[in-house]
Order: structure tokens, then C-alpha cells, then sequence
């Protein structure tokens, strides 16, 4: 027998309170707390309410899902965006992180939408890898009628521009899927071009007559969030951690903030806002002819990349001058080769041609910040954030080169001086619970966030273990932050730790070498639940240490390559192999 829970002397007429006892009536206990939840919702959020007397019945949203792959958290941004966007279109969306995507969901998807970034040299961010090379390879499902969009995100500097986002695009359509919209791709300046994408893509992906459903977004956040926040700090200390007789020059930044620093967790970035060396600045104005415009000289040395070297740029001269030996170059296929680790200074230098300020503008674009690990913990160093950065020199094609951000820091800015930041959170390179262990690989300036987080567990107590291997050239001249690994060993913030110079043997010792050495250990604690950390250099570091632990635990578990294989993607799934590197 169904009770009547609505009584006669509601605030309704008498129809609808026998119409409202129908359907809360008949209510499980779990669809009453829904609906309680869902009207106190509506009216926090101020949406508007329906009609009296409302023309048609609100139909079901339509699902719509979105993945993304995300290293730096751009992407995983937009897919948040997006869903925003879908929910006002009558879309019900479900979001993704490719990192646990299971493709016989995508099976079941009617719409879909990916938001990709590239990483490495045209490679998937690291933790979307896994799914990734399951729908790149032969056993992916087939995704007949799936209405998809996809938009990707990238950096014109690279050779593989937005490569991830381009390969995924095609082999939606290449599994059946019906592209509903175009794919787009975004170099760093993607703020603009993906509002507009996403407006377009929600547009094409929702169900006509759309707009007329009620959604709630129940964690719906205040429009700006402190992440997108400006700060001018003070530097308060600005030291070289090599010694002076090293080739290299890694400078520890202190920075102090008034009025509060960022709410920044260990394994948090800072971007940095870097200027333009100005004697760069003034080589260029001078090749092209416009040495002596002020204005312009200021605009390039605050705000437009004037290093960048791309494709891009190279189309640009060619169509705005009309160079010949530039459309040839690209014509011919061998403007890529003739790019590589060269600058927008060789372009004009090698193929001069008469040049305005608005030409010369056209091949820039804006002067991106650079992200920097956070290196201390606020528990520790209140209003302060500590960053290591490595003065990036090289010399390529006869000219000595020298990184524009890390030799802001390490050159122009002085101890006093100011410098503007933005909070980069990182909530994928996290600490885990204080009672689990963990394992932080970190050579050179990968070692900056386990700083933050052997801070962290000081000041905390934490009662979980910490080994840290770190790694440079030389224990005299390199050692980055000894003292402070001296004292964290003493006070058993640190319980561990070992150390791989390269250049203090004949044979070249790295990290990865270490883990090798140490393998009897190193998988005892990951068998006991630690976690397993790496940052830093991307490009071969970050693959070694993957290919040292698995053939570790290969070694210790007697295991055959495959199962070792399959050990370190269960770490990566359950979330205990994390990476932050670049
Ligand atoms: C999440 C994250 C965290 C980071 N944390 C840190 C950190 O803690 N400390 C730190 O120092 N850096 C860190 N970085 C790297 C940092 O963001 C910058 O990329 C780095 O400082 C170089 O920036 P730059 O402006 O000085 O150089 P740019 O002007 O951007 O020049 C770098 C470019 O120069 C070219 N190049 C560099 N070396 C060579 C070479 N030998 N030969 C040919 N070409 C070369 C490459 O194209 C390279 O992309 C981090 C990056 C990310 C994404
Ligand atoms: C170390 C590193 C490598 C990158 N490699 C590429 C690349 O090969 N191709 C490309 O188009 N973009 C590349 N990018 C640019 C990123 O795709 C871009 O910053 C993007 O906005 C990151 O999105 P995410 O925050 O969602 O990871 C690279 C960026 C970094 C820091």
C-alpha cells in the first residue's frame, strides 16, 4: 500500500498534491534524497524555475561524452568547459580522464567528444599512454554512427604539432564514427580559439530544440578560480646551486608574496611570466631593418615570442613577403629539416627582405609563461614559493642560444626584483595518504617537488617512508639543495636516499642505474603500496626509469618481460606511478 507523504494543506492545488503523491509516494528512500537534493539545488542556483503550466513534458538530456588527455591540466580545463557548455544544451555530459578510460564505454557513447593535448615529440600525455594505444591498435572496438568532435591542443613549436589530437581525429572516422564537428588545432594561445570551438562543437553535438532541459550543476564553481590569478612577487633570494667552477647554473628562487601566497599543494607549478633578452630583441630589429622603433622593441621584449621557429612562421614570411627561397624551401618538403634548432633571428638573417613592423609582428606570437615546479611547501615556508630553474644554453647552427625564461631568471632577475606568477595545480602528482611510502626519482631540476613534499611530511609528521634518488653530473659542483637532503635524512623526513653523478666515473651512472642497483628494495616497497614518483627530462630520463623498473621486476618476480610489463601498468592504473615531466 503506497502512503500519501504530501499532505492536503501543501501549497498546491488539490490535483496536483494527489499528482505529487503518485510520484513521491511510490519513491524509494534513494530517489527522495535525489529529489530533496536536486529542489534545494535549484533554488541555490538561481535557475529558472519551469513554467506553471509547462508546453511539453522536459525530455531526458541527451548524453554526450568527453575525454580528455591531459598532462599539464589544459585540456582536462576545456573538458570542464565543455561540460558546462553541453549541460545549458540539453546534453548530459560524462567526463573522462583517458587515464581510466575503458573504450567499450566509447562503444556505448551516441556523441563524443575528445580534447587532446601532445606531448614528448608528438607523443600522448603519460598517463593517457595506456588507453590511447588501445584505440590506436588493432583489438580497438568499432564506433559505427558515434557523432565525435575532436579539438587538440599543441605548440607550433614542435615538429609534431598537435599530432595527438590529428591521430585520434582520424581513426575515430577510420572506426566508423561521423565527424559532427571539425577538428581544430591550438597552438599555446588556445584560450580563444577553444571557447570557440567548444560553442560550435556543443552546438553541432546537441539535439534539436535543445536548451529546454533543467540541469543543476550542483558543483557548479564560482566563475574565476584562484588559479587563474596573476601574482607579482618579490624574489628574496636568487642562488646558484652549482658551484661556480660547474657548467651548469641552476638558480634557486625564493619568492615572497604579500597579502598570501598562491594555495599551492606539493607537486604544484608556478607559471612564470619571463621577458625577452633585450640584446636578442635588438639583433632581430637590426637584421630586419627596424632597429630604432621604440614601441616595437618594448612589445617584443615584455609580451611576443620572437624566438619561436616553426612551420607557421615559415608559411607567414613566405605568403607576406613572397620570398622565393622560403616557399621553396616549403614547397619542397625541407622546410622542417631546415627549422630544426634554429630561430625567427635565422630566418630574416638567411633570407633578408624588406620588412615593416606589422610584418615582423605577424611572425610572433604571444610570449607564453614557462611552468616551474614548486620546490618548498607552504606548511614549511609560509608566504613563500621556492622554484629551481635550470639556465637552458646550447649553441646550434653557429649562434650561442639561450632559453628565454630560464635566462630571465638566472640573468636578469635580481634578489629585490619582481617577477609575475600564475598557480599551474597538478592534482595528478599529488602525496598520498601520510602513511604510505613513497618513491621520488627526481634528477636535476626533477628534483624540485620532492623538496615540497620531504617539506611536507616534516611538517605534517607524517609517518609513511621517503627514498629519493637524485642525479647530476658531479657530487662537488652539482649536488642541488645537498644540505637540505642532509638535514631531511637526519630528521627522518627522509628515509632514504641515493645519488648518481655522471660524471664522476669513467662509466656514466644515472637514476635509472641506481633503481637497478637498489632493485631488491625497490620493489619490496612498491609491493608494500608506495608510490612510485618520477620528474624531469622527458625525453630519455623518464623512459629509462620506466624500463629499469620494469625489468626489475622481471628480476626480483622471476617475472617474464610481458607480466613485468603488466605489474607497471597496474601501478600506472592504480594511480602509484606518477609523473611530472617535460
Ligand atoms: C610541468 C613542468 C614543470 C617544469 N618544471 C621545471 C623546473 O622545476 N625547473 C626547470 O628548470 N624547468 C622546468 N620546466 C621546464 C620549463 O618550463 C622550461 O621549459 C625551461 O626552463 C626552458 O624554458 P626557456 O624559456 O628557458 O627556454 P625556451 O626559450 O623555451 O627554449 C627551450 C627550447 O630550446 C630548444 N633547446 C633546448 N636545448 C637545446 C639543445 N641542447 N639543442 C637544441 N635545441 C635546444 C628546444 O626547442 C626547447 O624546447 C618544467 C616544465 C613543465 C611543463
Ligand atoms: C615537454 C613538452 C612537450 C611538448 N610536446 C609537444 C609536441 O610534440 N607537439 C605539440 O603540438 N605540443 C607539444 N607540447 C605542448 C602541449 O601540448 C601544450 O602545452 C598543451 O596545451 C598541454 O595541454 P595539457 O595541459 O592538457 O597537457 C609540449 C609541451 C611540453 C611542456
Amino acid at each position: 500500500m503506497s502512503m500519501s507523504p504530501i499532505p492536503k494543506t501543501a501549497p498546491f492545488a488539490e490535483e496536483e498534491i494527489d499528482l505529487l503523491n503518485r510520484v513521491v509516494g511510490t519513491a524509494s528512500p534513494v530517489q527522495r534524497a535525489w529529489l530533496a537534493g536536486f529542489l534545494a539545488g535549484l533554488d541555490a542556483s538561481g535557475a529558472a524555475l519551469v513554467p506553471a503550466h509547462p508546453a511539453a513534458p522536459a525530455r531526458p538530456a541527451e548524453p554526450l561524452t568527453i575525454v580528455y588527455a591531459s598532462e599539464s591540466g589544459n585540456s582536462e580545463k576545456l573538458a570542464g568547459d565543455l561540460a558546462k557548455a553541453a549541460r545549458k544544451n540539453g546534453l548530459k555530459p560524462t567526463l573522462i580522464d583517458m587515464a581510466d578510460l575503458d573504450l567499450s564505454a566509447l562503444v556505448a557513447a551516441k556523441r563524443l567528444v575528445v580534447i587532446a593535448a601532445t606531448w614528448g615529440e608528438g607523443e600522448p600525455p603519460a598517463r593517457a599512454t595506456r588507453a590511447y594505444n588501445e584505440l590506436m591498435g588493432e583489438g580497438a572496438p568499432r564506433l559505427d554512427g558515434i557523432e565525435f568532435g575532436v579539438l587538440a591542443l599543441g605548440d607550433t613549436a614542435y615538429a609534431e604539432f598537435c599530432a595527438i589530437g590529428k591521430k585520434i581525429d582520424q581513426r575515430l572516422a577510420a572506426l566508423g564514427g561521423k565527424r559532427a564537428a571539425d577538428r581544430v588545432d591550438c597552438d599555446l594561445d588556445y584560450a580563444a580559439p577553444a571557447a570557440r570551438w567548444i560553442d560550435d562543437a556543443v552546438k553541432a553535438l546537441a539535439p534539436p530544440n535543445a536548451g529546454r532541459v533543467i540541469e543543476v550543476d550542483f558543483g557548479a564553481k564560482p566563475a574565476a578560480t584562484p588559479s587563474t590569478y596573476i601574482f607579482d612577487a618579490e624574489i628574496t633570494e636568487h642562488i646558484d646551486l652549482n658551484s661556480s667552477r660547474s657548467d651548469k647554473e641552476t638558480i634557486h628562487l625564493a619568492l615572497s608574496f604579500e597579502g598570501g601566497a598562491p594555495a599551492y599543494e606539493p607537486g604544484d607549478s608556478l607559471d612564470l611570466y619571463p621577458e625577452n633578452d633585450p640584446a636578442y630583441v635588438d639583433e632581430l630589429l637590426k637584421i630586419a631593418g627596424l632597429a630604432g622603433d621604440e614601441k616595437l622593441r618594448t612589445e617584443f621584449i615584455k609580451s611576443r615570442d620572437v624566438a619561436t621557429l616553426s612551420l607557421k612562421t615559415a608559411e607567414t614570411y613566405a605568403s607576406s613577403t613572397g620570398h622565393q627561397y622560403v616557399k621553396a624551401l616549403l614547397e619542397q618538403g625541407q622546410a622542417r629539416e631546415w627549422i630544426a634548432g634554429r630561430q625567427l633571428i635565422d630566418l630574416i638573417a638567411t633570407f633578408p627582405i624588406a620588412l615593416d613592423a606589422e610584418k615582423l609582428r605577424a611572425l610572433t606570437r604571444p610570449l607564453a609563461p614557462r611552468a616551474y615546479s614548486i620546490a618548498s611547501s607552504r606548511r614549511e615556508v609560509g608566504d613563500e614559493a621556492h622554484l629551481l630553474i635550470s639556465a637552458v644554453r646550447y649553441e646550434s647552427h653557429g649562434r650561442a642560444r639561450r632559453g628565454v625564461a630560464s635566462n630571465y631568471v638566472a640573468e636578469r632577475l635580481k634578489r629585490g626584483g619582481h617577477v609575475r606568477v600564475k598557480l599551474k595545480p597538478n592534482k595528478h602528482f599529488a602525496l598520498p595518504a601520510a602513511d604510505k611510502d613513497v618513491i621520488m626519482v627526481g634528477p636535476g631540476t626533477g628534483v624540485a617537488p620532492f623538496r615540497a613534499f620531504v617539506q611536507e611530511r616534516r611538517a605534517t609528521e607524517a609517518k609513511g617512508r621517503s627514498w629519493l634518488f637524485f642525479g647530476d653530473r658531479t657530487f662537488t659542483h652539482d649536488f642541488l639543495y645537498q644540505l637540505d637532503w642532509q638535514d631531511a635524512l637526519k630528521d627522518g623526513s627522509l628515509t632514504r636516499m641515493d645519488v648518481a653523478f655522471s660524471r664522476d666515473t669513467p662509466e656514466k651512472v644515472y637514476v635509472q642505474h641506481k633503481l637497478w642497483e637498489r632493485r631488491a628494495d625497490l620493489i619490496q616497497w612498491l609491493e608494500g603500496g608506495a608510490y612510485f614518483y618520477v620528474c624531469g627530462d622527458a625525453k630519455t630520463m623518464a623512459k629509462d626509469v620506466r624500463a629499469a623498473l620494469t625489468r626489475a621486476y622481471a628480476d626480483v618476480k622471476g617475472l617474464s618481460p610481458e607480466a613485468a610489463e603488466q605489474a607497471v601498468v597496474t601501478l600506472e592504473r592504480e594511480k602509484r606511478y606518477l609523473q611530472d615531466t617535460y
